[in-house]
C-alpha cells in the first residue's frame, strides 16, 4: 500500500510539473508573441514612419479613452499641434488635415467605406444611411430617399417649422424654451409637436439620444465590446445605451408614426412624403426604410441642430461686433414691422451675413470633434508622403481640421464671419466637415439651414439677448 502510494506523482508534483510547462513553453511562446506585437506595431508596420502618441500604436484603448472622457477637441488639437498634420492614432488608425487627402477621402464620388467604427450605431438596423459601411449600398439608398431632404421638397414644410417657431418665440416671451430643435422635427415629420418647449425640459427621448451618443463615441474604437455585449446582454441586461438607434427611439418613433396615421393630419410631412415614396416604389422603399428615416430626423435632427444653435448664440454674444452687424442686415432686409412674423427662408437668403455666421459657427464648432473615420480601399492611399495600404483606417476630425490654420490662416481659431465673405469658397469649405464630406453628406443639412436660418433671425428681432453670466466661458464635451 505504502508502496503504490509512493509511486503516484502526488498533486502537488503534478501543479509543479503543469506550472514548469506553462513557464517553460507557454510564457515564453507569449512572450515571443507579445515582443513580436511590439516589433509590429511599434516599428516595422507600414504606419510606423507616422508619428503620434506612442501608446496609441499599440491600442485602439487609447481612443476608446478619449471617447469615454469626452475630449477628443482638446487631445486630438494638441496631437496635431504636436506631432504635425498626419498623424497616428492607432494601430491601424491615422488622422489627417491635409485638404487633398480630405478630397479622396470625403469628395464627391468617394468609395472609401465607413470603418467598423459606426457597426454599433447601426446594431442590427439592415437599412441605416448614417452608419452604412459599405459606400455603393449608401449611395444607392440614398437615391431613393434624396428627393425628401432636398431643399426644394423641405421647403413645402416652412409653414410648419414657422409654426414651431412662432410657439417657441410665445413661450420664451413667458418662460425659458429648450427644446425647439426636438419640437421642430416632431413638427415637420409627423405634424404634431413633442411639447417639449411648454415643459421646458428634456424629454426620456432626447436624454436616450445623448446617452446614445456619449456610448457611441467610445465604443465606436473597440466595436468588439459592443459585440461581446450583445451577445451576453440577454444574461447581463443592456448596459449600453447605443442601441437605442434600434430600441427605444425607433420604437418611439414607430409610436409617433402610428399615432400621426391614425390621427391623420392635412400637412404633407415628412412622413407622409416617405410614405408617398412607400407607395410608388414598394420593393425599394419598404416600411423597414420609412421607419427608420423618421428615427433618423427624430435621432439626428435634434442634439446636432440644438448645438448648432448654441454655438451660432454663443459666439454671437462673445463676439459682440458680430451680433450688431448682423442686426443691421436683418433690419435691412425684414425692417421692423411684423415681428412676430417668423423670418422667411428666402429673406434669410437675402442675409449674406447671416449665411456666413452659420458657416463660422459651425466651422469653429461642428457637431462632431472626433474623427470621421473610413478604410482606404485597395490601391492604398498616398498622404504627405505617407503610403498607407489598404485597410488602413483614415480619417479626419471636423473640429481641428475647421481651426486648421494651414486651411484658414492665422486667425483660425477665431470667431469671424467675415471669412466667408471676402475669402475664396472652395477653399473655405475644404477644411468644412461640420456636415461630412461630400460623399456622406448629411442628409439633414438642408433641414437644419432651414430651420437654423429662419429661427436666428426671428429671435434676434425679438428679444436682447446677454449671457446670464458674461464671465464664464462655456464648458466642452466632444
Ligand atoms: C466596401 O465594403 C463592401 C462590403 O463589405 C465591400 O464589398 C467593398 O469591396 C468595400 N469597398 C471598398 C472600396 O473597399
Amino acid at each position: 500500500m505504502d508502496t503504490i502510494m509512493d509511486n503516484r506523482i502526488s498533486p502537488y508534483a503534478a501543479t509543479n510539473i503543469l506550472l514548469a510547462l506553462i513557464t517553460r513553453l507557454i510564457a515564453p511562446a507569449s512572450t515571443i508573441l507579445l515582443l513580436a506585437y511590439i516589433a509590429y506595431y511599434g516599428f516595422l508596420s507600414p504606419l510606423s514612419g507616422i508619428p503620434g502618441p506612442f501608446i496609441a500604436r499599440f491600442t485602439r484603448l487609447w481612443l476608446a479613452y478619449h471617447g469615454w472622457k469626452g475630449d477628443f477637441h482638446i487631445v486630438l488639437t494638441e496631437v496635431h499641434e504636436k506631432y504635425g498634420t498626419t498623424v497616428r492614432v492607432g494601430p491601424d488608425e491615422v488622422l489627417t488635415l491635409s485638404p487633398d487627402a480630405i478630397k479622396k477621402i470625403y469628395g464627391a464620388g468617394s468609395l472609401f467605406n465607413k470603418s467598423d467604427f459606426y457597426a454599433p450605431l447601426k446594431g442590427t438596423r439592415t437599412w441605416d444611411l448614417f452608419a452604412e459601411g459599405d459606400s455603393i449600398v449608401h449611395r444607392n439608398n440614398r437615391r431613393s430617399v434624396n428627393h425628401v431632404y432636398a431643399t426644394s421638397s423641405l421647403i413645402d414644410l416652412e409653414p410648419y417649422v414657422d409654426s414651431a417657431i412662432q410657439h417657441f418665440v410665445s413661450i420664451l416671451r413667458t418662460k425659458e424654451g429648450k427644446s425647439f430643435d426636438f419640437d421642430v422635427i416632431g413638427e415637420v415629420t409627423f405634424s404634431q409637436r413633442f411639447g417639449l418647449m411648454e415643459t421646458g425640459e428634456e424629454s426620456e427621448s432626447l436624454k436616450i439620444i445623448k446617452r446614445a451618443a456619449r456610448s457611441g463615441s467610445w465604443v465606436g474604437h473597440i466595436p468588439w465590446v459592443y459585440r461581446i455585449h450583445q451577445r451576453l446582454s440577454p444574461l447581463i441586461g443592456n448596459h449600453l445605451a447605443l442601441n437605442a438607434r434600434s430600441g427605444a427611439i425607433r420604437d418611439f418613433t414607430l409610436q409617433q408614426a402610428q399615432s400621426r396615421i391614425k390621427r391623420g393630419s392635412d400637412h404633407r410631412d415628412m412622413l407622409s412624403k416617405l410614405i408617398e415614396l412607400h407607395g410608388q416604389n414598394p420593393a425599394e422603399v419598404d416600411n423597414t426604410v420609412v421607419i427608420s428615416m423618421a428615427t433618423s430626423n427624430v435621432f439626428a435632427g435634434s442634439d446636432t441642430t440644438a448645438v448648432a444653435l448654441r454655438s451660432i448664440f454663443y459666439h454671437l454674444l462673445k463676439n459682440l461686433g458680430c451680433l450688431k452687424k448682423l442686426l443691421n442686415e436683418i433690419n435691412d432686409v425684414v425692417g421692423d414691422i411684423d415681428i412676430d412674423k417668423p423670418v422667411t427662408y428666402e429673406q434669410a437668403n437675402k442675409m449674406p451675413y447671416l449665411q456666413a455666421v452659420m458657416n463660422e459657427a459651425n466651422r469653429i464648432h461642428p457637431v462632431v470633434a472626433q474623427s470621421l473615420p473610413r478604410i482606404v480601399p485597395e490601391g492604398g492611399l498616398q498622404v504627405e508622403g505617407h503610403s498607407l495600404p489598404a485597410g488602413t483606417i483614415i480619417g479626419s476630425s471636423p473640429y481641428v481640421l475647421g481651426r486648421s490654420e494651414h486651411i484658414y490662416g492665422q486667425d483660425a481659431k477665431m470667431f469671424r464671419p467675415e471669412r466667408w465673405l471676402e475669402g475664396d469658397r472652395s477653399q473655405l469649405l475644404s477644411g468644412f466637415l461640420a456636415f461630412g464630406g461630400t460623399s456622406r453628406m448629411c442628409l439633414g443639412k438642408n433641414l437644419v439651414w432651414i430651420e437654423v436660418s429662419k429661427v436666428v433671425p426671428t429671435i434676434l428681432r425679438n428679444f436682447v439677448i446677454n449671457f446670464a453670466d458674461t464671465d464664464v466661458e462655456w464648458k466642452l464635451q466632444s
